[in-house]
């Protein structure tokens, strides 16, 4: 018979978003208050892993971040132990430290990991999982891209975030006759875009999923200060691109997205003779205190998938499906992206409502 699981480590890879913290605490409090397991907070991802640093998480560290955005074991971009960046001395080199994050959870006396994360993250934990490190996921990433899971830790509280910014911006936009265009983040995914627009009257929405044309987004514009309403809302997710144009890229080189806002205000200010202003969101998204749905959403996860360690189910991801708590295998929810259907319901739905998609 498998030894009884006594110590479980956690960490959250990637992006931080809203909800981590609930889903920390989560497994914090069920794992020692009826468990009673050790939990080890694993500092900044796989990092953590990599060079040994983490420490046992009591229900003292967890007390009151419930509310609070951000992760308190800290994430990272930069912690793929596949291809784990050194420096040593003045030079950088790339080295796979895969072995060493298994020798360590080993040493660390780990029986099995709660990992965080949203894709990067995810693909890193199936190949240490195939490796043979026991371990289960959670899916938080605002961007709501990966599949398998109707929804993500995170995403609910970025549209929130994205549909106050519209509603205050509207009120500016109205007083001035101008048009307002908002960048919003989402990577190759429209979910951010296109639900806060939704939510906060914006007229038009410019998706990845739905390649623009400019010519067609301004014709909603004109129309609309042609019957005595001189100024727009348009929302443009940072993947977003025109018919036939690559996507904008503030960083090429690591192909960070963002940027096509200004392009966007510049035609349509050329196109509709509005002035126009970009306010690129940015980070704001990822930050602040969960809402509602994202404490919920992160508690039943971090519960669950507690339950799934304590029946050695690894190698799985728990997700959100018709609102219940369910897991399923972690290459599922890493194999492509979960992206908006052009032709779905949200998106036909926009349309209804009379907003450009830019088609
Ligand atoms: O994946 C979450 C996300 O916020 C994306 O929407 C965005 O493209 C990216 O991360 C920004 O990454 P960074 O925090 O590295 O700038």
């Amino acid at each position: 018979m498998a030894a009884s699981i006594k110590r479980i480590g956690i960490l959250t890879g990637g992006g931080d978003c809203p909800g981590l913290n609930a889903a920390i605490r989560a497994v914090v409090k069920a794992g020692i208050g009826i468990h009673r397991l050790e939990i080890y907070g694993i500092e900044t991802g796989f990092e953590g892993l990599i060079k040994k640093q983490a420490r046992p998480l009591t229900l003292e560290d967890v007390r009151g971040i419930v509310n609070k955005g951000g992760t308190i074991l800290g994430a990272t971009r930069h912690h793929n132990p596949f291809q784990y960046q050194e420096k040593i001395g003045e030079e950088t080199r790339t080295a796979d430290r895969s072995r060493t994050v298994l020798q360590h959870a080993s040493e660390l006396g780990l029986d099995a990991l709660v990992v965080l994360g949203g894709d990067g993250t995810l693909t890193i934990a199936e190949r240490l999982w195939q490796m043979g490190l026991p371990l289960v996921a959670i899916p938080k990433t605002i961007d709501n891209d990966l599949p398998g899971t109707d929804v993500s830790i995170g995403f609910n509280t970025a549209v929130i975030t994205a549909m106050e910014a519209l509603d205050k911006l509207h009120t500016t936009a109205e007083s001035h006759h101008r048009v307002m265009i908002v960048e919003l983040m989402g990577n190759k995914a429209g979910w951010i875009g296109l639900e806060s627009g939704i939510a906060g009257g914006a007229d038009v929405i410019l998706i990845p999923e739905v390649p623009f044309n400019i010519e067609k987004a301004c014709e909603k514009i004109i129309e609309r200060k042609q019957r005595g309403q001189p100024f727009s809302m348009v929302v443009v997710s940072e993947g977003a691109r025109a018919i036939g144009h690559e996507e904008v890229y503030v960083d090429p080189r690591s192909r960070r997205l963002g940027g096509i806002s200004h392009n966007v205000a510049e035609e349509i200010e050329r196109r509709t003779g509005l002035e126009s202003r970009v306010l690129v969101l940015g980070h704001l998204q990822r930050g602040g205190s969960p809402i509602s749905f994202d404490r919920v959403l992160a508690s039943r996860f971090g519960v669950h998938a507690l339950g799934l360690i304590l029946q050695r189910d690894f190698g799985k991801m728990v997700a959100f499906r018709k609102a219940e708590v369910i897991s399923i295998p972690i290459r599922e929810a890493t194999a492509g992206l979960n992206l908006v259907d052009p032709n779905g319901d949200l998106a036909l739905t926009a349309e209804a409502l009379g907003i450009s998609l830019g088609r």
